[in-house]
């Protein structure tokens, strides 16, 4: 039985076909609309979502299975203290599969270790999301062609960004891939990160102006600054326009330049970039479903 709780627990080729298979499935939603009829997913969110939650479950209905699940830990027996590991247990009696995300780093491997089917981890407190990496992946690859031989930029909130530390790791595995971290030093990411990107000798450079290097940039993944995971009300504050991305940065970039993000935005993003054609943002909400439906098909060996 195989889990998602790492981005890389897929090797790159394990990857590309399933980036091959989320192609697929966009090209021709129709041929899996019944590849889950009486599977069931399970979505377990500890903390608030829209997108993931929402996706997964779409994903699952899309391929005719059916969903179950809660999306605050209010409303399940978390608040009565039950462990996740007696909480999966109890799962893995109701569903095939299930995504959990929890504000606590690896909550969904502790799950994995007790569970008897496959564990998606859906975002674990600061530190990965490895399906909004798939999710950006495939847009990165459906917009650009290939995973080689780009210069992204990942803008904003780096330190406590577990979709920017998601896609770094994953990244890192292709070629020529050159990353540009632009951040207040305050919100700078992880050592770990840089020395996986040293050991990895991995081109990168830290920057703190985004006008600077926009004319570089075949990518600009912005992110939000993350009010939940700041102790300090103030320091959230100070930080939190850091970085407005608008009409006149956009004139600095390259026509063929891509704006990601994993949204949700507060104002990061300017509205007035949303009818930019560079703006992807919501084109990758897209992508998500259908490299979910690929994900819930691979893990539950209906792929082939
Ligand atoms: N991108 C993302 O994880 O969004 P949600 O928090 O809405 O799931």
């Amino acid at each position: 039985m195989k889990h998602l709780l790492n981005p890389l627990d897929f090797s790159v080729e394990e990857l590309n076909e399933l980036l091959d298979l989320a192609r697929d499935i966009s090209n021709n939603p129709q041929k899996y609309s019944h590849a889950c009829d009486g599977k069931k997913l399970a979505t377990l969110f500890y903390e608030p979502s829209t997108r993931t939650r929402l996706s997964f479950e779409a994903a699952m209905l899309n391929l005719g299975g059916s969903v179950l699940g809660f999306s605050s830990a209010n409303s399940s027996s978390a608040s009565k203290g039950e462990s996740v590991s007696d909480t999966i247990r109890v799962i893995s009696c109701y569903a095939d599969i299930c995504a959990m995300r929890h504000p606590k780093e690896g909550a969904p491997m502790v799950a994995a270790q007790k569970s008897r089917i496959p564990v998606i981890n859906a975002g674990d407190g600061g530190h990965q999301h490895p399906t909004q990496t798939l999710t950006d992946l495939m847009t990165i690859r459906e917009l650009r062609g290939s995973l080689d031989n780009f210069t992204i930029g990942l803008c904003g909130d780096l330190k406590f960004g577990r979709t920017v530390h998601s896609l770094i790791n994953s990244l890192i595995r292709y070629k020529n891939v050159k990353f540009i971290l632009i951040s207040p030093k305050e919100l700078r990411v992880p050592d770990y990160i840089i020395d996986t990107l040293k050991e990895n000798n991995v081109e990168y450079e830290e920057v703190e102006k985004l006008e600077d290097v926009m004319p570089q940039l075949d990518i600009l993944y912005m992110t939000r600054v993350q009010r939940e995971r700041f102790f300090n009300e103030d320091e959230y504050l100070r930080m939190k326009n850091f970085y407005i991305l608008n009409k006149e940065k956009m004139a600095l970039a390259k026509e063929d330049m891509y704006v990601l993000h994993p949204l949700p935005r507060v104002n990061e993003i300017s509205v007035e970039v949303d009818d930019d054609p560079r703006a992807a943002y919501f084109k990758q909400v897209q992508y998500g479903v259908y490299v979910r439906m690929a994900l819930i098909l691979t893990l539950l060996g209906l792929n082939k």
